[in-house]
């Protein structure tokens, strides 16, 4: 559905010397800086997925979205979205896409929702009938029955994110492409969208990009991910490789009553702290089992309580990050942000 092959983009930023004698001078002999924000980037996107791009501030994903709607040409490489150069068939493209850029909204700042929903409907040529499904489905699912007579202008930034959406979605393109949709959001109205996002990615079929550096989109709505860094691919698959490969130990952590003296520390873990009342073990998820550990734990001491920490997501991307796929030591899991599960 979505092809891009050894996709390239380099800017060319101006140039300027200070002051006034500086401008004329970039204005008669322009000199050139280039940065190259997205370098020989190749995948394939089969219909019906939704697929996380995922990269910190600056890494290239934006760009990259840009060249695969058509808005920007690449400098080098080629894009083909359901067989079509994006940019050079920017009107036939138009159909089957939609954008949302979670930073800037496309509707019309002084017109109520409805109003802008009708102009995006008729742009489309959607049909009156379907229309009105849609604006009911719309309704129910963005939950946004109050808001189709308010100004954009008016709106939170929340309720705006919910009526770009709205709009987005009106001419039912194949594929949509999210940038940072959840961007600035409360819990709960990121809440919401990402249950929309599924929502329509299940029940139509729709073929979802989504970038975020939020980890949270993430995890619930995406098995793959594209990994961005600095303009390069550094991965290309499942969310759950990657949460396997690098979240090798968890921590487990009991309270107790008892004396912990003569404790024998269970096969495959190792003690990480020992207080009077408080046992943390590590162990290696490949070598042994949460349930394993405890139950040898429990066979010599009285626990009152235990939980599991589950390495955090945003953790082993920094580790990707910085490392590239190799596995992360045990001090960095250790400094690392936990989550802390009940077992
Ligand atoms: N219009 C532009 N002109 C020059 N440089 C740009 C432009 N847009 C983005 N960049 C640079 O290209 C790099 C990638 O930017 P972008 O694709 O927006 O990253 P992201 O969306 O991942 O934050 C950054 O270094 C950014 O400063
Ligand atoms: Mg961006």
């Amino acid at each position: 559905m979505i092809q891009a092959e050894n996709l390239t983009k380099v800017y060319r930023i101006p140039e300027k010397d200070p002051g006034v004698a500086g401008a004329f001078k970039a204005l008669f002999r322009p000199r050139f800086q280039s940065k190259t924000a997205v370098k020989d980037v190749t995948f394939t996107i089969e219909p019906g997925e939704i697929v996380g791009y995922i990269g910190v501030n600056g890494a290239g994903k934006s760009t990259t979205i840009k060249m695969l709607t058509g808005i920007l040409t690449p400098t080098g490489g080629r894009v083909s979205v359901l067989g079509r150069d994006p940019h050079r068939e920017r009107v036939a493209n138009a159909r089957d896409i939609g954008v949302v850029f979670g930073q800037r909204t496309q509707l019309w700042w002084d017109l109520a929702l409805i109003e802008s929903l009708t102009m995006v409907g008729r742009i489309y040529e959607v049909p009156d009938a379907r229309f009105k499904q849609l604006i009911a489905e719309f309704s129910e699912t963005l939950d946004l029955k109050e808001l189709l007579k308010i100004p954009i202008r008016n709106m939170s930034l929340g309720q705006k994110m919910r009526a770009e959406l709205a709009a987005t979605l009106i001419h039912e393109p194949r594929i949509v492409y999210l940038d940072e949709p959840t961007i600035g959001l409360d819990l709960l109205v990121k809440e919401r969208i990402r249950e929309f996002i599924k929502r329509v990615n299940q029940e139509k079929g729709t073929t979802v990009v989504l970038t975020t550096h939020d980890l949270g989109d993430i995890e619930e709505l995406c098995k793959r991910v594209l990994i961005i860094d600095n303009g390069v691919l550094i991965y290309d698959g499942l969310l759950d490789t990657i949460k396997q490969r690098f979240g090798k130990y968890r921590e487990i952590i009991f309270e107790t009553a008892a004396d912990l003296n003569g404790l024998v520390v269970p096969e495959g873990a190792e003690l990480l702290e020992k207080s009077e009342r408080r046992l943390a073990l590590r162990f290696d998820r490949t070598q042994t089992s949460a349930s394993r550990v405890s139950a040898s734990v429990m066979s010599q001491i009285e626990v009152i309580d235990l939980s599991l920490k589950e390495p955090d997501l945003s953790l082993v991307v920094k580790q990707i990050y910085r490392g590239g796929l190799k596995e992360a030591t045990s001090d960095e899991i250790e400094s690392a942000p936990v989550a802390v599960v009940p077992v």
